[in-house]
């Protein structure tokens, strides 16, 4: 089987700071796969060289088996690669319905298409989001769990392959966590590959099927959640000791 996404040896540097360094990782079509680590272990910026925002400085990324190394965040975006951002952006002036729409017209298949597609391609988001009730409602007066849900309807509309997720649970409480994982669940298994950035361990070593672990931008563990949570690197590095006392439940 040919990976949805590949990284082969990628390295990122600013100036002397290596934030990510010789990573490989691959990606299977419909699986979620979560990455985790301290902050500043280079998880955004990994997302940032897959999508394009940053090139990375060697290595190689492959998008079904093609090269998008050097492709700009539109070219990725195109082909099917979306991400969310960790501080979300939604246009704050402009109702939920059209920061939605603005994806639906710049995804992918969507060059010749007309604006009533688009809004209905927007409102079916917003559905599935269960953001329809507030498509009229401007993004600046959201709260914070109906912005993290605009932030991955914004993602949606342009209709990728692989959505890369970062953070979108943070900052919720477990009753809205519980909701978002639900959500992540639900992208699944309507088609799109998940890879993920979370801090929250309950939320990531819930819904994960793997999960692969940085720490000052090295690649330190990849595994099944189980896996993961009880090598002790990863809780020397991130997880804490007291984690590894109460380690998840098979299920969990
Ligand atoms: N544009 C940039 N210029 C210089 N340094 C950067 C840039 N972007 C990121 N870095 C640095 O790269 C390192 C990794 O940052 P990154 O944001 O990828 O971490 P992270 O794992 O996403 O952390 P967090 O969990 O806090 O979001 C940090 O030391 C950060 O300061
Ligand atoms: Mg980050």
């Amino acid at each position: 089987m040919t990976a949805l996404l590949e990284g082969h040896n990628v390295v990122m540097s600013f100036g002397g700071l290596t934030a990510v360094h010789d990573v490989s990782f691959q990606v299977q079509p419909g699986e979620i796969f979560g990455l985790i680590g301290p902050n500043g272990a280079g998880k955004t910026t990994l997302f940032r060289c897959i999508t394009g925002v940053y090139r990375a400085t060697a290595g190689k990324i492959l998008f079904k088996g093609h090269e998008i190394t050097r492709l700009m965040p539109h070219d990725t975006c195109v082909l099917g690669v979306t991400n969310t951002h960790q501080i979300v952006k939604p246009f704050q002036d402009m109702t939920v319905l059209d920061n939605v729409r603005v994806g639906a017209f710049f995804g992918r298949g969507w060059a010749r298409g007309e604006v009533k597609d688009a809004t209905r391609e927007a409102m079916r988001v917003l559905e599935f989001t269960r953001l329809a009730g507030k498509a009229h409602a401007l993004a600046r007066n959201l709260t914070l769990p109906d912005r993290k849900r605009l932030e991955v309807a914004r993602a949606l509309a342009t209709r990728p392959e692989l959505l890369l997720l970062d953070e979108v649970v943070a900052g919720l409480n477990p009753t809205e966590t519980d909701m978002m994982v639900e959500l992540i669940r639900q992208l699944r298994d309507s088609g799109i590959t998940i890879f993920m950035v979370e801090h929250v361990m309950r939320a990531v070593l819930n819904v994960s099927d793997r999960i692969m672990v940085l720490s000052y931008g090295d690649k330190i563990a990849e595994g099944t959640p189980r896996q993961v949570a009880s090598d002790p690197k990863v809780i020397e590095a991130y997880l804490g000791k007291g984690f590894a006392n109460q380690p998840p439940r098979a299920g969990e």
